[in-house]
Order: C-alpha cells, then structure tokens, then sequence
C-alpha cells in the first residue's frame, strides 16, 4: 500500500557492521567510494562538490594537526558552529585522532557554552566565526582547561587574533598535511568499547547532560535501523544542528556508512530556497517544522478563492479516505483510489513541490506530532515515517518502517533493541545500544540504568499486540490533578494544536490542580495574515513581516510585537481560539478538558530559553515563569479566556 517501496536498482551498500570504530568506518568509506560526492555546497551562488576523497585529506590533516598540538587518545575537542562542512571535517578529524568530538549548539548562550565546554573538560575548540569568538572571549575565564580556539570563518577578527595567542584560523590549522601512519596507528588502537563522543541531551527537563556514546553504540545502531535501502544517488539537505544526536549521528555518520551525499544549505533561513535547487529524497527534521509546513499549506488554502478551496477540501478528503483505508488495513474502493490520483495530480504535486518535488522519504522525531498532520503528509504523496528514541540510547530505538507503519505510534523496536513496559507505565529499553553513562555523573547514571541493564527512558507509553509503542508522555510531566486523575499534557496540546492552524504552542497545566489551563500562543505568521485581512497593517509592512518570517520563522522582526498583541487582544480571535479549544475539549476525556486559556502576546522563543535547541517547549521554564498567570486563571474570573465552566 501506501508505504510500499521499490528497492533501488543501484543501493547503496552500508559499511558498519564490518567497522570496529567511527574512524575505521569513514576510512573505509573513502577507500569504497573515492570519487563519489561527499557533499556540495554552495560558493559564489554554485553548488560544488566534494568527494570522499578531498573529505579523508581535510580530515586527514586535522588529525594529524590535533596530534601535533598533544592532543593524546581520549582527550576531548569542541565543535560549535552552524551545520556545514568544516563540522564534518572537525568531527571525522576528531577520530582519526582517536579524539572524544563534543558538539555545542552555536545558539547557546556564552553561560551556557562556558558549562558545556568546561564540564566535557574540552582542550581545543573549532568554533564558526565572530559571534563564537565573542561568546568565549566572554567567558574564557570559566573555562580554565580550554587552550586552543580554531576559528573557521575568521572575517573580522583578523586584530584579535593578533590579540591572542589562544586564537588560531582554521586554514593555519589545516596547512600540513596529514601523516598516514601516524593516524593509522591511532586508529588501530581505539577499542569499539571507548567513547567515541559525548552528545549533551536537549536540556527538555534540566541542565543538559553529557552523554559518553561508544564507537559499539553508534555502529550497532547505524548497521541495525535498516530503514531500507537506499540509492547511491540519494541525496539530502542539512540544516539541523550536528550538536543534536539525529543529525550527527543518523543522519552525518549514517551518511557515512551508505555513502550518500548531502547538500549543506547556506543557513536556516535560505533552506525553503535551496530546497527547490537541491531537490532532496530524503528529509528529515523535527515535528515543529512540518507542523509549520502544515499550518502554512491550510491557511493558503483558506485564503484561497472559493472555487480553488473547494477543489483542494475535496482532494484532501478523497486522499485521507485513501490513507485510513490503508491504516485499518482495508483495500480503498475502485472509485476512492480513482479520486485519489486525480487529486494527486491535480493538487498534491504541488504541495510536494515545495520540498523539490523528489522527497521519497520524511522523517520525524524527538517530539511528538498531531497524527492529522502525519496523516495530511501521507495524503499528500510524501511518506513520513516517525520515530522515536533518545541521546541515552544512541538516538532511535523505534521507528515506523515500510511495510510497518502505524500512524500515531513510533513504530516497533529496532532489531537490535529489547523493550518492555513497566508497572507504572514507563517504556525500557535495553540492548548494545544503550549509552556508557553520563560524563563525570555515576549517580544520574544509576537512577537511570538499573542492575539489568534496561535503559530507564523516563517515557511513558503503552505497547500494542503487534509490538507497536505509542508514547503518552514524559514521566515527569504528567499532570496529576488534585482528584488525582492523571493527565498527559503532550495529548491535550496535540488535539489543541490540531484543532486550528492559527495556534502555535500549547502548554497545559494542572498538577495538583482541580481542573487544567493552558497558555495558548498563535503563529506570528497567522497573525501577520490576519492583520493584514483586517486592515490594521499597510500591503508593504505585512509584506516585509511576511517575508522576514519565512525566512527565519524564529525571528521576531521589528514591528511584529504591535501586530502580535493587536492579534491575542482581539476579540475575534480570542472567539476563534475558545472554539478551537472546545473543539478540541469535545475529542478529550473529561477530566482533561482545559477550562481556561491565557491568550500570550508572543510566540514560546529560544531567546526567552522557553524552548530547546531543538525546539522543544522547556515545561519546567514554563511553570517557573508563568506561575502568577497559572494562579490567576483559577484566582481571578476576569482573568483569561472562559472556555467552559467547571
Ligand atoms: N517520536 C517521539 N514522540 C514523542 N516523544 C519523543 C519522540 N522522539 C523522542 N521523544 C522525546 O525526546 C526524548 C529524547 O530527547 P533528547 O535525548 O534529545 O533530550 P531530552 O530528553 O529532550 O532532554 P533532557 O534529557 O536534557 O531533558 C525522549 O525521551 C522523548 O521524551
Ligand atoms: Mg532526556
């Protein structure tokens, strides 16, 4: 059915079962395939391509350099930069000289990167250009162990690196070239057994914490998720941050195992462009951001001229009919499958055209997503798969698959995992890819590996008869109601998601509460939109915010504040809002139902340190920082927005 696929006539062939370490993989890549493209990127406005054997010379003399600088086996370098090629040639370098790599987002705050940096006890670090530099300039004293700054982009900075004897450009460090014996000796040595790197988890519940991942964790889970086969000439875009376990390890080395070639977008804001050039099958990225996808496609088609409306209503109807026949395992009718097609030819080549028209594959993870949009994607013609997993345990141990998919849940364990579930709930997993420990932590290890080795995953989920897990929610996040009725928020805020477009973020409350609330933020595009509709902004301003937003939907340009608190104040909205919360009231169990709503003036943001790099919402920080307007919504009746009463 719909997640059939046709094995490729030219597959790509995975090197990592035969691999002892990361190093001995990438060397074993470039010496399979030297000619094939590594990755392109993009100089002067063309895109240019690298091959695995420029990629193992560049690498090569790291190494070597790293060596150089005595940098003993098991000593630690930092990466933080934006994802782009000098990342891989740090990382890959890194192994070659049998060096930990630790990655650090380069949207931390310079407290923040000091922690990181100083906790993982980093010697030399790779950082991109002047705004890294800055940060660390800023905080050099708390990071007593750090020697040596590699800078890759050193525009402007040419006086302080005359300033600082610490301070080094990356051409400098990349001059010799590199020894063969010298690092085939240091490769030999490395036991799969050794951290190969340490990967800071996304700080969702608390400080970040430095995950020692082994050379055996990574190979065992690249060589066992046999997603499927791949194609020689696949090919897909990268933006999301390598400080991240997904991107850096399932999609940077896994790239590596198959060699598969990628195309690093110029930055975040230029990806809905060079997606149209690089045209990639495969793409994969965080709930947030097709969830975004989602809410852009229906609110154009709400704006759309009545006749155009009708036509895309009616396909999505047709294509989601198709799509739940398949999930209940039915056979769609003749007429159904007719209706089907046509709408795919008629309205979904477009939507697929947005993403460059050739996406065999999206992938989803590390946050749950609304089922209606994975169902909307299906439709569409444009194959999501979502998983699960977490840093501890080398990124995924479940995954919807080809031929095993159920929309809502994360799919079956990898082959190579064991899980149970718990008495109180909580998902386990246990298995060779289950992490070392945290670094410099034995007691937070403890707490969450117990004496038989299950990974406690601090998820709760439930396990069909056929072996599917559905996550509920995080442990420490359920709500316990002062009825004592527990209640998953990430459910509640999922269904009031997916009840408008107009809303962006949720966060329900209600721990030790006799009823739930929630806070209720809109899409600044949505808002812009609306503005606009109505009057309150001129053609030329919504237009400049419009495109500032889609540029970089994280931004918060100028003039978008008046427009945001226009849009939360007015009465019109709020009335649109409450619906959407009573609708999704009407699909949730009683005691779930959110009585009262606080309509924020501004999105969650990154700034604020409300969401993670990874763009989820930091639930404590929420709590913490909004307990007046959470006491208010139950203390004060002209607070908020009645939805319904108690
Ligand atoms: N498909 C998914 N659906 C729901 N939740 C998911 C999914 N994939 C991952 N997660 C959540 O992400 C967690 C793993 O994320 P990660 O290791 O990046 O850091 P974090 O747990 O968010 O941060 P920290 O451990 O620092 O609080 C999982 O434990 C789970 O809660
Ligand atoms: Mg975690």
């Amino acid at each position: 059915m719909l997640d059939r696929v046709v094995p490729p006539l030219d597959p790509a062939v995975p090197l990592a079962n035969e691999a002892r370490s990361l190093a001995d993989l990438f060397l074993r890549r470039a010496a399979a395939t030297p000619t094939a493209v590594a990755w392109k990127a993009k100089k002067n406005g063309e895109w240019r391509s690298t091959t695995w054997a420029e990629f193992k010379a560049r690498a090569m003399a790291l190494a070597t350099f790293l060596a150089k600088r005595g940098l003993a086996p098991g000593d630690k370098i930092g990466i933080v930069g934006s994802t782009r090629p000098e990342w891989c040639i740090c990382d890959v370098g890194g192994q070659l000289a049998a060096v930990v790599t630790v990655g650090a987002y380069p949207t931390l705050a310079p407290g923040q990167l000091a922690y990181v940096l100083d906790h993982a006890d980093v010697r030399v670090v790779f950082v991109e250009g002047k705004d890294e530099v800055e940060k660390i300039l800023a905080v050099k004293h708390e990071v007593p162990k750090l020697e040596l700054v590699v800078v890759w982009d050193t525009r402007g900075l040419e006086e302080t690196l005359r300033q600082h004897a610490w301070l080094m450009g990356w051409d400098e460090a990349l001059e010799a070239p590199g020894d063969a014996s010298l690092v085939a000796a240091r490769v030999e040595a490395i036991d799969p057994d050794d951290t190969a790197l340490f990967i800071y988890t996304s700080g969702t519940t608390g400080p970040p914490k430095g995950a020692m991942i082994s050379h055996r964790n990574i190979l065992v889970t690249l060589g066992g998720v046999h997603f499927n086969a791949f194609s020689r000439s696949d090919i897909s875009l990268s933006f999301l941050p390598m400080a991240h376990a997904a991107e850096r390890i399932l999609a940077f080395w896994g790239r590596i195992d198959f060699g598969i070639a990628t195309a690093y977008a110029t930055s975040v804001p230029a990806v809905l462009e060079e997606l149209k050039e690089v045209r990639p099958t495969l793409f994969g990225s965080v709930p947030r951001i097709f969830e975004k996808a989602y809410a852009r496609i229906q609110t154009e088609v709400d704006k759309a001229p009545p006749a155009r409306k009708r036509v895309f209503r009616w396909a999505e109807s047709a294509a989601l009919a198709v799509v739940e026949a398949w999930q209940r395992g039915d056979e769609p009718s003749l007429p159904a499958r007719l209706a089907h097609r046509v709408a795919d030819k008629l309205v979904f080549s477009r939507v697929r055209e947005v993403f460059g028209g050739r996406v065999k594959r999206f992938i989803t993870g590390a946050a749950p997503i609304p089922r209606p949009i994975l169902a909307f994607f299906w439709a569409a013609g444009l194959p999501i798969y979502e998983m699960y997993g977490m840093t501890e345990a080398t990124v995924v141990t479940h995954g919807n698959r080809p031929d095993q998919v159920r929309l809502g849940s994360v799919g079956r364990a990898l082959p190579f995992v064991e899980d149970k579930i718990a008495e109180d709930g909580e998902i386990l997993v246990r298995g060779p890819n289950v992490f070392k420990g945290y670094y410099k932590n034995p007691e937070a290890t403890r707490e969450m590996i117990d004496e038989e080795g299950w990974l406690h995953t601090g998820d709760i989920g439930r396990k069909d008869a056929d072996g599917f897990v559905f996550i509920v929610d995080r442990k420490k996040h359920l709500i316990i109601t002062s009825g004592g009725k527990n209640i998953s928020p990430a459910n509640v805020e999922n269904e009031i998601k997916a009840s408008d477009t107009f809303i962006s973020q949720v966060h329900a409350h209600g721990d030790r509460r006799p009823y739930c609330t929630a806070i209720v933020t809109i899409h600044p595009l949505e808002a812009v939109e609306w503005a606009k509709a109505r009057g309150h902004l001129g053609d030329a301003q919504a237009d400049a915010l419009r495109r500032a937003l889609l540029a970089s939907p994280l931004s918060r340009p100028p003039g978008l504040a008046p427009v945001m608190e226009k849009a939360t104040t007015d009465p019109e909205v709020q009335k649109r809002i409450a619906s959407a919360v009573r609708r999704a009231n009407t699909k949730l169990a009683r005691v779930e139902g959110i009585k009262r709503i606080h309509l924020l003036e501004r999105d969650f943001s990154l700034e604020e340190d409300e969401v993670t790099p990874t763009l989820k919402v930091k639930r404590k920080t929420i709590e913490k920082k909004f307990a007046q307007v959470f006491d208010r919504l139950y203390e004060d009746p002209g607070f908020g927005i009645l939805i319904e009463e108690e």
